[in-house]
């Protein structure tokens, strides 16, 4: 994996950059839609490519893991070739998820043990079992298997548990430099910074990430409830200190206002279920704001859901139909809402990537928030 820096902002830290892996490139900053399961929720693989332009997708280890298994994933031919995405795609190690879903579970410096959300069956995850199952399922980036810890976490706890994930990541990176993808192609780890919000903390852990010179880094344990302003303040130390000549991943996150402001703090890539959750709960993003779909006043609203945006959901479909759906519960109601969502998220970092290029990032960035967040 290669990856060139195209501009920098002269106003703040963003830039547009390309990485480029085996299975195409990928323009930064981007946004990654969520596929846990090797799917993006209610949206097909050809209108990922074709109307929301997604360049990499994302894939969870512990829902693969679980379901279909490993069996299936390695008999198919890896991930890509199970699902037909055969652009790029990035799995999280299943440290976060584990923590969020499963019933039971018990960490310890070997790994962690859990119970299965799906059957109750108990599995235990390991730093090496992670870089194994990664491997087969063959993501072109991988993630190290961390602690994402709560908010607020104690100060003794965020230090221990730092120090631990810092521990697994010499794990990680020991059994992956020992083995070799299946499918013949190169995959990279990322390893992930914590530290919860403690200054020392993440001050110490990014210089531990750093110093293992891997291709690209992420930052882990935000967007779990605390303020804005503090997740803010950690992305500027953590950004201080990681290189600046490797991509930069913010994980979990988020609004859109969260994505533009992390951009202006030298953050490259993004993924959050944000805009495919919200979009079943009839909650959609456009580029005049924030709409609740299923609220009475759009019932009568024969106009496009975001005819600023463009693109095929956004523009065909009606306030007042979308609304019609999700009252009467329609699967449709699920389709175009995720599809115009996701569509809004790309076109978002797109024109973010255009203003940085322009070199008016800053004031750009400043009018958008303002407009995005609006309650219509
Ligand atoms: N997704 C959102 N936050 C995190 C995190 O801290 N760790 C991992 N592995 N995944 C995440």
């Amino acid at each position: 994996m290669t990856f060139s820096i195209s501009a920098q902002d002269q106003q703040s830290k963003a830039r547009t950059g390309t990485l480029t892996t085996d299975h195409g490139p990928i323009h930064t900053p981007i946004f990654m839609p969520v596929g846990t399961a090797g799917t993006v929720k209610a949206v097909h693989q050809r209108e990922l490519e074709t109307d929301v332009q997604a360049e990499i997708i994302l894939g969870n280890t512990y829902h693969l893991y679980l379901r279909p298994g490993l069996d299936v994933l390695s008999q198919a031919g890896g991930l890509h070739k199970f699902n037909g995405w055969s652009h790029p795609i990035l799995t999280d190690s299943g440290g976060y998820q584990v923590y969020s879903l499963s019933n039971t579970r018990k960490i310890k410096e070997e790994g962690v043990t859990f119970k299965s959300h799906i059957d109750g069956s108990t599995h235990r995850f390991t730093p090496e079992g992670v870089m194994d199952i990664q491997r087969t399922i063959g993501a072109d980036i991988i993630m190290a298997f961390d602690e994402c810890t709560p908010y607020p976490c104690e100060y003794g706890y965020a230090r221990q548990s730092m120090e631990m994930t810092h521990r697994w990541l010499d794990r990680c990176i020991g059994r992956f430099d020992a083995t070799e993808g299946y499918y013949g192609y190169q995959q990279t780890l990322f390893p992930i910074v914590q530290g919860s919000t403690y200054p020392d903390l993440r001050r110490q852990s990014a210089e531990f990430i750093a110093s293992k010179e891997r291709e690209g880094n992420a930052i882990g344990g935000l967007a779990v409830g605390e303020p804005a302003e503090e997740m803010y303040k950690t992305i500027e130390l953590v950004n201080e200190i990681l290189p600046v000549d490797k991509p930069r991943y913010l994980m979990g996150v988020g609004t859109p206002a969260n994505i533009l402001e992390a951009i202006a703090l030298g953050v490259d890539m993004f993924d959050c279920v944000m805009p495919t959750r919200n979009a079943r709960h009839g909650i959609l993003f456009t580029t005049e704001g924030i709409m609740n779909l299923k609220n009475e006043k759009w019932s009568r609203d024969f106009s496009p859901i975001d005819a600023g945006l463009g693109g095929y959901a956004s523009t065909f479909y009606t306030k007042a139909y979308l609304r019609h759906l999700f009252k009467a519960e329609e699967i449709l109601a699920a389709q175009i809402a995720s599809l115009h969502n996701l569509t809004f998220y790309l076109w978002l970092v797109r024109q973010a990537r255009v203003h940085i290029d322009a070199g008016d990032y800053v004031t750009w960035k400043n009018e958008m928030v303002e407009r995005l967040m609006r309650r219509l």
